[in-house]
């Protein structure tokens, strides 16, 4: 599963589901990019990372921000000189029920997960499409984008969205060797779940077949393996990492 001489770019690569994948693509040889909105905790990622043997570069952008997409590949070319391999994976929730949710809190959730996903897909591709050697886009959306789920209509939305913006994109862009797919994580233990009260938490694992929430590495080994050459024929798919408590 080599990506040895490809350039990955990894977006919110500072904790949790995308720290772990720029940990695995790099050990699996590639040079990582990684953003997050401050430039430090990125930093410590793209240390570790180049302490193991690895070469990576660590950027702060907002995802949210409209230019900062062009910013980031931009940054990644500057080092690098092309992109291979782009994983959308910054994300955010403002939970709440949709009679109290606000607009502001609204448009956050889509404009991070995904605005920020197509803004970074279409600064991505003018580089990819240029090499003229394929490429891979993974997005990395939620069991709850096909599910649906109480209280986070706004991320909900967000990630069906990201869903249909991969399949519209992967028939797009299939005559060039670009591969474009999500993987949908259930519940995974990240910052972003640890929040979730025991008595809930519990009450969610009675729902997963394999009785437990997954990691970030489990959803890390699903992205290397669609970025990798052994996944060159599946595009268009939502590959779910859920233990079992959804399928479509
Ligand atoms: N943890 C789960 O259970 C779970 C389940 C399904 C899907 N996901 C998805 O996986 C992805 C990662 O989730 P996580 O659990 O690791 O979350 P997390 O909150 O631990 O990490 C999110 C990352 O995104 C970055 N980020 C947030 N807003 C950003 C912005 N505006 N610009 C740049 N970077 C930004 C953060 O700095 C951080 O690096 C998200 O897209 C999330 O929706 C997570």
């Amino acid at each position: 599963m080599s990506l040895a001489g490809k350039i990955a770019l990894v977006t919110g690569g500072s904790r949790g589901i995308g720290e772990a994948i720029a940990y695995r693509l790099a050990e699996e040889g590639a040079a990582v990019v990684l953003c997050a909105r401050h430039l430090e905790p990125a930093a410590g990622v793209a240390k570790t990372i180049e302490a193991r043997g690895g070469q990576a570069l660590a950027v702060a952008a907002d995802i949210g921000a409209s230019a900062d997409a062009d910013r980031l590949v931009a940054a990644c070319l500057d080092r690098f000189g092309r992109l291979d391999i782009l994983v959308n994976n910054a994300g955010i929730t403002r939970d709440g029920l949709i009679l109290r949710m606000k607009d502001e809190d609204w448009d956050a959730v889509l404009s991070v997960n995904l605005d920020g996903a197509f803004r970074c897909a279409r600064a991505a591709l003018r580089p990819m499409l240029k090499q003229k050697q394929g490429g891979r886009i993974i997005n990395i959306g939620s069991v709850v984008g096909s599910m649906g789920n109480v209280g986070q209509a706004n991320y909900v939305a967000a990630k069906a969205g990201l869903l249909g913006l991969t399949k519209a994109l992967a028939r797009e862009v299939a005559s060039r060797d670009i591969t474009v797919n999500a993987v949908a994580p259930g519940f995974i233990e990240t910052e972003m779940t640890a929040g979730i009260p025991d008595a809930i938490k519990q009450a969610h694992v009675t729902q997963i077949p394999l009785g437990r929430f997954g990691t970030a590495a489990e959803v890390a080994a699903t992205v290397a393996f669609l970025a990798s050459e052994g996944a060159a024929y599946i595009t268009g798919q939502v590959i779910h990492v859920n233990g079992g408590m959804w399928s479509s």
